[in-house]
């Protein structure tokens, strides 16, 4: 009662009091919980909304593998075969998802990534499957060679190991004309080289594919949210880290640099990653730039609520949307997420 009449009183008629006034209300003129007193208003007044649209589902295709294979990791997501992951991209074209993103997991290592640089390799291989199965879902390859180097580094190594990154932008523009002959709608490097997206763009105009869009991982940070796709797409790493070329977490103002020279090298998209702790970057991406703008929602998030809902800590479907609809108001037109099939399953309901 007394705070009643104190939060009264405030309400005077100074111009800075007015004008705070006209914008939010003040109690108890002003109750908040009128826009929240039915089902009806909150769907009235619902400032964001999730699509199916809006979700991307990453893939991992293994060659030479018989069945599918559970990833302990990751409960609820396989490793699909040459076969099963038509059946997939059938679903997800079915649940109208806006795209695939596939990964390799190569059985054909090597120093250099080479099985990707060849056209009859898994990456054109897988591409191509999906591509003449599904006409009209949106197919994107991710481009890196962290799944087809035996020592698990995105791109050949120097002398002293660290990864070379002006021979890998040769590598991955013949990755990027790979996928493209295959039919890939969108080639996404994520190998965090300096300069890739320019020397993609290049090569892809070069051989006449200037219709394939790129999709830039601009701001991905050395994460250690990959844990679990590690382990999914078989490449944990030899030796040493990826600090030399992925983002120090600690930064912000760093990846505005990340995106703006991606832009400036021709990327028709941008991607920030991993999601949740990075809710800040993705805000101020989309703010700064105004692009396309996707999160991906990485392993180790999921896994965390997955390995939470087993432990009956919390309901799966429930967090899982709050979360997705979370990247939305940060500003992310899309999400990447291992959970967009289920997501789907439910916005279909
Ligand atoms: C390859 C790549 C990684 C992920 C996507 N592409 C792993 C990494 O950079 O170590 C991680 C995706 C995930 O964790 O879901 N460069």
């Amino acid at each position: 009662m007394a705070q009643v009449e104190i939060l009264k009183k405030k309400s005077t008629t100074s111009k800075e009091n007015l004008q705070t006034d006209r914008q939010t209300g003040q109690f108890p003129r002003t109750r908040m919980r009128r826009g929240r007193r039915t089902e009806g208003i909150r769907n009235l007044v619902r400032e964001n909304i999730l699509e199916t649209r809006n979700l991307i589902l990453p893939v991992f295709v293994e060659e030479g593998l018989d069945e599918r294979v559970a990833i302990k990791s990751m409960p609820g997501v396989f490793r699909e075969t040459e076969t099963s992951v038509v059946d997939i991209a059938k679903t997800a074209q079915k649940e109208k998802l806006g795209a695939l993103m596939l990964f390799g997991v190569s059985h054909h290592k090597d120093n250099t990534g080479s099985d990707s640089m060849r056209s009859g390799g898994l990456l054109g291989r897988m591409v191509s499957r999906v591509r003449d199965a599904c006409p009209d879902l949106v197919v994107m390859a991710d481009l890196c060679f962290c799944e087809y180097t035996d020592h698990g580094h995105c791109g050949p190594l120097t002398k002293s190991g660290t990864v070379d990154n002006d021979a890998t932008l040769e590598n991955i523009s013949r990755q990027a004309v790979i996928a493209a002959e295959a039919g890939a709608d969108i080639v996404a490097p994520s190998g965090m080289m300096d300069g890739q997206v320019g020397a993609i763009r290049d090569a892809l105009d070069g051989s006449g594919f200037d219709e394939t869009a790129i999709l830039a991982y601009a701001a991905k940070y050395a994460s250690n949210f990959y844990g679990p796709f590690r382990d999914a797409a078989g490449c944990s790493l030899q030796k040493g880290d990826r600090k030399t070329y992925q983002m120090d977490s600690a930064n912000g103002d760093e990846a505005l640099r990340e995106v703006a020279l991606d832009i400036a090298e021709g990327a028709d998209m941008v991607m920030v990653k991993p999601g949740l702790p990075y809710m800040d970057i993705i805000w101020r991406v989309k703010q700064e730039f105004r692009m396309p703008t996707f999160a991906y929602n990485v392993s180790g998030e999921y896994a965390m609520l997955r390995f939470a809902a087993e432990a009956g800590a919390l309901d799966y479907e429930k967090t899982m949307m709050e979360m997705l609809l979370g990247f939305k108001r940060a500003g992310a037109d899309g999400i990447l997420s291992y959970a967009a099939l289920d997501a789907a399953r439910i916005l279909q309901r």
